[in-house]
């Protein structure tokens, strides 16, 4: 299949993005109900994340996925750890690409591309539900660290999976 990680730019939404992000955000949950028997409201919308605080709090930050110019996805990072709350430590909230551009390696892009705008300690979370996006990141991490990151499965009262666990900021960026 073509590979399009030349072509893809992961770069911050801006405030006027947000409906088009709320959409995308929409087929992310689509996909999501699947793994998690998530049903629609009854206006026939998930009852999506609130996207507001990502323009109104510093440590959130919601990036666009693009493809020639097309939107092809997105990231949610928060620069404060969701598992202990440390503030400094970058956390891939939400990451999705749209389905047309899966196994191309823009997702791999995407999130080196992140690794490199973020430079510090990540935390990469995954339910155990998915187990597609454990493989994901395993690959794409493993290559940006050359392996040196930690899998650590982590059980709380809200998700069950696990965390890989990894500092970009000695690493040159690729
Ligand atoms: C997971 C996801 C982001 C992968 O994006 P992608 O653009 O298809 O990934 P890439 O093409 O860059 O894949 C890079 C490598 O990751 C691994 N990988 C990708 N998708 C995988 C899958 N479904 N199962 C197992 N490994 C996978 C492979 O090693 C792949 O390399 P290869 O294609 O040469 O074998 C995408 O499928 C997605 O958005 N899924 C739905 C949302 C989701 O699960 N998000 C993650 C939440 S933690």
């Amino acid at each position: 299949m073509e590979h399009l990680a030349t072509v893809v730019s992961l770069r911050p939404a801006t405030e006027d993005e947000r409906p088009a992000l709320e959409n995308l955000v929409e087929l992310y949950c689509y996909d999501w109900s699947e793994l998690s028997h998530l049903d629609v409201r009854e206006d026939g919308r998930f009852a999506a994340l609130e996207l507001a605080p990502y323009w109104r709090d510093d440590w959130r930050h919601p990036f666009v996925l693009v493809v020639e110019e097309k939107f092809a996805g997105f990231a949610l990072i928060l620069e404060r750890s969701t598992l202990t709350g440390t503030s400094g430590v970058f956390d891939m909230a939400e990451f999705f690409v749209m389905r047309r551009y899966r196994r191309q390696g823009v997702g791999r892009a995407a999130a080196f591309s992140a690794f490199d705008q973020f430079r510090g300690p990540w935390e990469v979370r995954q339910r155990q539900e998915n187990p597609a996006a454990t493989g994901f990141w395993r690959s794409v991490i493993g290559e940006y660290t050359d392996g040196r990151y930690l899998e650590t499965p982590v059980a709380t009262t809200e998700w069950i999976g696990v965390v890989q666990t990894f500092s970009t900021r000695a690493m040159p960026q690729i």
